[in-house]
């Protein structure tokens, strides 16, 4: 069985999509709910609505993805209001709802809205969107990041983690967790996409999406060895309590089964998802599900976290 237990909710399967893809609005949230996906998390909803910036913005590439989306949502009372009806629908489901505020104050508000709301299940604050023209990724700035988490924690009670930026030095997953441990977070999810890429269409000489000249958040195939090491990093640091979420480069079974192996205890498709569609689910849990029986494995319990070293 692939199924998986995060801040004390059970889901049947570990696999859901990353924030940003197949969850912009009713329609595509619907898709995902009527998958194999355990779940869906929500695009990260702003205080208000947000076109984004101006397309093309986001381009699939041979090995995975560019994209430079500029927090397009339609406003965090839309996604509670979706995740309420769902709530209804099919009351035995936990749901995710990713937040992201331009600054403490609406972080805050955010939360405020949420706690007020009927909502039930698992926020997912997003410390990491390196989209928006002239906003640096909160998760580079660690003083701000303890800041943020010491508000949020003050005013919200629920359960929440974290979205965070993937990080390349270990002095860097030293100083973060020291910070995270200092918090209840139900969990962490590493990682989001490596910031400001660029893609170049070698017969044009051109770049490939419209925003910030061609810069963007790059995912798929490129970041999986970034994903396994920021996984397996906060793996080894956190607090046990705090579960960690893995996303990056996931296309197949296996992918996601070396992410539960550097401590995932549930896993996050975006590229992948964009590129075949919900029905990817099916692929990715029959091949986990295989990788799985080859090895002798009943649950994601037996290999969690059980990387072996040289
Ligand atoms: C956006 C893109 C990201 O890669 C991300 O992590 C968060 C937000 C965006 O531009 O909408």
């Amino acid at each position: 069985s692939t199924e998986t237990t995060l801040a004390g909710y059970h889901f049947d399967n570990c696999f859901m999509n990353a924030a940003g893809v197949y969850c912009y609005d009713a329609a595509e949230l619907n898709q995902v709910q009527a998958s194999m996906a355990g779940t869906f998390v929500t695009k990260s909803a702003t205080v208000m609505p947000r076109s984004g910036n101006p397309e093309p913005r986001y381009q699939p590439t041979r090995l995975g993805s560019i994209n430079s989306m500029g927090l397009p949502n339609e406003g965090l009372p839309y996604y509670l209001d979706y995740v309420s009806q769902q709530q209804k629908a099919v009351p035995d489901k936990t749901y995710f709802q990713s937040i992201t505020g331009f600054n403490i104050e609406e972080d805050e508000q955010l939360l405020a809205q949420i706690s007020a709301s009927d909502f039930k299940g698992v926020v997912e604050l997003n410390l990491s969107c390196p989209n928006v023209p002239g906003k640096p990724q909160t998760g580079y700035d660690f003083e701000m990041v303890e800041r943020i988490l010491t508000r949020v924690f003050t005013v919200y009670h629920g359960p929440l983690g974290v979205k965070l930026p993937p990080y390349f030095d270990i002095v860097h997953f030293d100083q973060m967790a020291a910070i995270l441990n200092q918090f209840p977070l139900a969990f962490v999810n590493s990682v989001n996409s490596i910031g400001n890429g660029l893609k170049i269409d070698v017969a044009t000489e051109r770049v490939v999406i419209k925003p910030k000249h061609g810069f963007g958040g790059i995912g798929g195939d490129y970041i999986k060895p970034t994903a396994l090491a920021n996984v397996h990093a906060f793996y080894q640091r956190l607090n046990p309590a705090i579960q960690i979420i893995g996303t990056g480069g996931i296309k197949s079974g296996q992918d996601a089964f070396e992410h539960i192996l550097c401590g995932a205890s549930m896993v996050q498709v975006g590229t992948a998802l964009q590129k075949e569609g919900p029905i990817i689910f099916e692929r990715l849990t029959r091949e986990l599900q295989t990788s799985m029986a080859q090895k002798g494995y009943t649950k994601l319990s037996d290999f969690r976290g059980k990387l072996q070293y040289l």
